[in-house]
């Protein structure tokens, strides 16, 4: 026996690794660091496809850096732009898309995201999945912004029909200070 998971983060990257096959087109919706861009890319495998994408051309620099070392720059797009015009970049059938809110860690953490446009990018996520295609979701309510964030996101997926989407919430109630949560989104058909 062993301990679960200790974050939202973690248990994303455990369901990544199973849910995600060689050949997949995945999203990395928030590519700060590239630490999800890189597992992504190890995922898809030589013949699959990850779209990156970050406001800051700072965390796409960084990223690329990643990807340069891992070997990994043939299978990742990026692209420095806003994830709430993502429509833009024209993508279909998507396995997964990954968002992880928030700032840029190590960063003056003046860029952070938005409720208003993280629903934007959800949206149009929610349109390039294919059907059983997921969306995976890291909240961060503990800070000003991310609260304000995660209140608009809650009112968001309420909306979602129950019947073309599964919405699903991991949370650890016992922790201290609005501890981050994760949201699963499935597409049903
Ligand atoms: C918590 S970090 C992401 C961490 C990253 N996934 C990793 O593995 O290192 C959040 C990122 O979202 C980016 N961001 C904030 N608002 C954005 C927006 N509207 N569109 C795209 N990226 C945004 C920030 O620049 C920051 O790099």
């Amino acid at each position: 026996m062993r301990r679960l998971v200790t974050n939202t983060l973690e248990l994303f990257h455990n369901m990544i690794r199973t849910y995600v096959s060689p050949g997949d087109h995945v999203l990395d919706a928030t590519a700060g660091n590239g630490n999800d861009t890189i597992l992504l890319a190890e995922s898809v495998g030589e013949d699959g496809k990850v779209y990156a994408v970050d406001l800051q051309q700072t965390a796409i620099c960084k990223t690329e850096e990643r990807l340069i070392k891992a070997g990994l720059t043939e299978r990742v797009d990026l692209h420095c732009m806003n994830h709430a015009q993502i429509d833009r970049l024209g993508l279909v059938g998507l396995s997964l898309v990954m968002f992880n809110l928030g700032y840029l860690p190590g960063s003056e953490k003046k860029v952070a995201t938005q409720g208003e446009s993280t629903i934007q990018a959800i949206a149009a996520s929610l349109r390039a999945l294919r059907p059983l295609g997921l969306i995976l979701i890291t909240v961060y309510p503990g800070s000003d912004s991310g609260l304000s964030e995660h209140t608009e996101l809650q009112e968001f997926w309420q909306t979602l029909d129950q019947q073309v989407y599964d919405v699903m919430e991991m949370k650890f109630p016992n922790r201290r200070n609005l501890s981050p949560y994760g949201v699963m989104i499935q597409k049903l058909r």
